[in-house]
């Protein structure tokens, strides 16, 4: 996949990638320094996912992110972003009901989202359907869905890899196509079935892990770059990051010592 100097400049520009065969670039940034810097490179999506907490605020899981913590950086992003679209996660426990799902996505909308995304399948329809008739865009989030199966210390385990659970992912994907969204990530799911639902969908699927028969990929902006401590099977790093930063930092030590 190569990096696209066109502008993003809004969300038909999902549908269009789709259409012309352009697979959509998307990655996570939390702060405003990266924002910039992968907006720039020309990425097409920038993701202020919940993995804010696991990769940036040293939480155990997704599932103690809260509102105010995906604003908080969201805003900082939406400083440094000028040209990609910007995706923000509803976090765990803030779309229980369809009108809870509304009012807070309209926080992140007056906060710099583009568009909104929220975890599972068939049974959110209800709260996708009162987005879309709020106005919000919304992206759909199916296969491993951190905020309910993530279990610290484990690796997330890829879903559907047999029939009744691939029918059902595919069901999924249909229902949330039909009630509104306009994109849908894949998250570990074998390639056929990230190619079957690609191919059985006029949205965009932005796959993580999910293989290369998507419409986008998105990933961890510090695994791409190596700044991660870990290396996760689904991840490829692009970079020493990490390795770079504690030279310097080493190099700075040992100057300011001597
Ligand atoms: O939390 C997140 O950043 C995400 C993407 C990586 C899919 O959901």
């Amino acid at each position: 996949m190569s990096s696209s100097p066109e502008r993003f400049s809004g969300l038909a520009s999902l549908s269009e990638a789709k259409a012309q065969g352009r697979p959509i670039v998307a990655i996570t940034a939390y702060d405003f320094p990266t924002a910039q810097i992968v907006d720039e490179a020309g990425v097409d999506v920038v993701f202020v996912g919940d993995s804010v907490g696991t990769n940036v605020l040293g939480y155990a899981t997704e599932r103690e992110v809260t509102l105010d913590d995906i604003c908080h950086h969201l805003r900082a992003v939406r400083r440094g972003v000028a040209r990609a679209l910007i995706l923000a996660d509803l976090p765990y426990q803030t779309y229980e009901t369809p009108d809870d799902a509304v009012a807070n996505a309209r926080r992140l909308v007056a906060d710099g989202a583009d568009l909104v995304k929220l975890e599972g399948g068939r049974e959110q329809l209800e709260k996708v359907r009162a987005l879309v008739a709020a106005g919000i865009p919304v992206c759909g989030h199916i296969g491993f869905t951190p905020q309910t199966l993530f279990v610290p210390g484990q690796k997330g385990r890829v879903q559907g890899r047999l029939r009744a659970g691939a029918e059902a992912l595919l069901a999924d994907a249909r229902a949330l196509e039909e009630a509104g969204a306009v994109a849908l990530v894949l998250e570990l799911v074998p390639e056929a079935l990230g190619g079957l639902i690609s191919r059985a969908l006029r949205l965009p699927t932005i796959g993580i892990g999910a293989g290369r028969e998507c419409d986008g990929q998105v990933l961890i902006v510090h695994d791409v770059v190596g700044f991660s401590p870990r290396t996760l099977r689904l991840a490829r790093s692009y970079g020493e990051a990490r390795a770079q930063m504690a030279a310097a930092l080493q190099t700075y030590a040992r100057e300011v010592r001597e």
